[in-house]
């Protein structure tokens, strides 16, 4: 999908939007309150960036609520965290569902615990049939843990015979990867300041736009949202060409 549009014109809307929601934590001790207080307040604005993208018209949206290395934070942090989930999943999917958005979850789902597990399972089986945002909630999710279970599954197929070792290429592991069936994010947010990817999504992110702001999350405004979109228009996707190639019609660089 990355190779198709790589010498298409550049796109004005990003399809697909991944995000990072940090800072709840400083929000929340900032105010002198527990972090879980930030959590809650994040909580609010992962609804901002949900109703920003059905408004635009944006037709994926992945979001960072856990990495496999938040399981190391504090037990009572973790447990704050998990309740919240909880809480989000039974009190928002009828919404979701109403507003016509596919709710998925990528991540190692074992360690979550039975509820939470068969809440995800009922809010994927209940939104699967809804086009209009496909919502994609990463949740005990790493980007090596999902490259290595994607190398598993290439090893799984050889094994029973039914991939030759000559087939791996790119597609072959890009095909088990997650997220799979949409386009890779063409824009990466992250709010809390820190520039860094945090084992988000590695395969994926290959050539996704950038794009950081100090803002933390329970801050985040449509205002802070519109202003990546606007960055985001205004860039030039070379994918490795030269400027030229991409301004020239498509027909030219083909030679
Ligand atoms: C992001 O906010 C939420 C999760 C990682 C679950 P943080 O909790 O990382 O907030 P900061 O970065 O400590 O402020
Ligand atoms: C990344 O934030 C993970 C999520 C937002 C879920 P972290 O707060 O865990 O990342 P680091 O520790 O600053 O890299
Ligand atoms: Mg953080």
């Amino acid at each position: 999908m990355a190779a198709a549009s790589a010498t298409a014109a550049p796109a004005r809307l990003p399809r697909h939007i991944a995000v990072i929601m940090d800072g709840n934590g400083r929000w929340a001790e900032r105010r002198r309150r527990p972090r879980a207080v930030g959590h809650r307040a994040g909580a609010r604005a992962v609804n901002v960036c949900i109703d920003f993208c059905l408004e635009r018209g944006v037709e994926a949206l992945t979001l960072f609520a856990f990495s496999s290395e938040n399981w190391g934070r504090p037990e009572e942090e973790v447990g704050a965290l998990m309740k919240l989930f909880l809480n989000a999943l039974e009190r928002e999917v009828d919404e979701l569902h109403r507003r016509g958005v596919r709710v998925r979850f990528i991540g190692e789902r074992e360690r979550f615990g039975e509820t939470i597990r068969k809440q995800m399972d009922a809010a994927e089986a209940r939104t699967a049939g809804n086009a209009r945002l496909h919502l994609t909630v990463a949740a005990s999710y790493g980007g090596r843990w999902d490259i290595a279970r994607a190398a598993r599954a290439l090893a799984e197929d050889v094994a029973a015979g039914r991939l030759a070792p000559e087939a791996i290429d790119e597609a072959a592991l890009g095909a088990r990867v997650c997220l799979a069936d949409l386009p890779p994010p063409d824009l990466f947010i992250r709010t809390g300041g820190e520039m860094r990817i945090s084992n988000f999504l590695l395969w994926q992110m290959a050539y996704t736009e950038l794009w950081f702001t100090d803002l933390l999350w329970p801050e985040l405004d449509a205002a802070t949202l519109q202003r990546a979109l606007d960055d985001y228009a205004g860039r030039e996707r070379r994918f490795g060409l030269t400027g030229a190639q991409i301004a020239a019609p498509k027909s030219e660089t083909a030679e």
